[in-house]
């Protein structure tokens, strides 16, 4: 089976390259590589390959970025995404194209399926919802995948941020009534090969570890993580902030936004393992040797 990964300079992109490189004939595109900015170079190089999965890993993810550059946000979110589900329609090929929790406005408190109302409530989410429609309109039943809160040793996110500030700060604090789950790049890995089967329902599908948390509770547990593992920290707990008191973000971001992997669960037949399971594997493998 013939994969191609773009975003392979990415935290998730990057995870699935290292991942299934020796299992599968791989090859990855980084933003330098293939720009997903310039259809008509996508087109070029896409259409001129042969592959049977094409993962996109690549967008524009910094969400208040996309606050101020809207067009910028829906030309790679959007409109590119259904460049490639038309490329991959032509070929008989698959895309998974990776999507965000932050198509929700988090209002409910009950975690979010794949069957209920997307409502983004920032132009990150908005250009992502958009591209997940062009993913699935385009013909011969392409994947999207939703992910939340991704974490992993490929680049650093908030768990690597919040450990660096515990290693130079006696206080560090967290927002406490924002929720979501943490997910690890290595757990996304190895759920989607089945995906890669013609076999399996189209659509959207959720991927996150079991569980939820707060900023602040997934904070605290890294800490945790690490004074177990014996990583030397000047903080040992989080403090707590609300997500009121985040003043220089332009975009708003869902107040609750756990994704349901049960639709995952009854396919696989047991259940993503807990974040917290996953958050403390990754500090273990990751921090440790550090
Ligand atoms: N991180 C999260 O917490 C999170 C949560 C929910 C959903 N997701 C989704 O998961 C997917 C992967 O995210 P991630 O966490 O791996 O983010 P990431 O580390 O920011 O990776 C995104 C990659 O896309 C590349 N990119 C940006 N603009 C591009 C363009 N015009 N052409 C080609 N490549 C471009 C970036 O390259 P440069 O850095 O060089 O620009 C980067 O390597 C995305 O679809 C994202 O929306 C992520």
């Amino acid at each position: 089976m013939k994969i191609v990964i773009l975003g392979a300079g990415g935290r998730l992109g990057a995870a699935l390259l290292r991942e299934y490189r020796e299992k599968y004939d791989i090859a990855g595109f980084n933003h330098a590589q293939l720009d997903l900015a310039s259809l008509n170079d996508v087109r070029g190089k896409l259409g001129a390959m042969n592959f049977d999965v094409l993962i996109n890993a690549a967008g524009f993810t910094n969400v208040d970025a996309c606050d101020t550059e809207r067009d910028r946000a829906f030309l790679i979110n959007a409109e590119a995404p259904g460049v490639l589900a038309a490329i991959c329609s032509a070929k008989g090929a698959k895309l998974i194209h990776f999507s965000t929790d932050y198509v929700f406005d988090g209002e409910k408190r009950t975690p979010y399926t794949e069957e209920d109302q997307a409502n983004p409530i920032s132009l990150y989410g908005e250009s992502k919802l958009a591209g997940e429609k062009n993913v699935l309109a385009a013909e011969n039943g392409h994947l999207v995948v939703r992910v939340s809160w991704v974490f992993g040793p490929d680049r650093p996110s908030f768990v690597d941020a919040m450990i660096k500030r515990a290693q130079q700060d006696e206080k560090i604090d967290a927002i406490s009534d924002k929720f979501s789950t943490p997910t690890y790049t290595h757990d996304v890995a190895r759920m989607l090969p089945q995906f890669f089967d013609r076999g399996i329902e189209d659509g959207i599908w959720h991927f996150a570890n079991a569980g939820k948390c707060s900023w602040q509770e997934y904070a605290q547990w890294a800490l945790d993580c690490c004074r177990d593992a014996g990583i030397p920290l000047k903080a040992r707990t989080v403090g707590a902030l609300k997500l009121s008191e985040m003043k220089n973000w332009a975009a708003r971001r869902p107040v609750y936004s756990v994704l349901s992997t049960a639709k995952y669960t009854e396919l696989k037949g047991t259940p993503p393992r807990a974040w917290r399971e996953a958050v403390a594997d990754y500090i273990t493998h990751f921090y440790s040797k550090k």
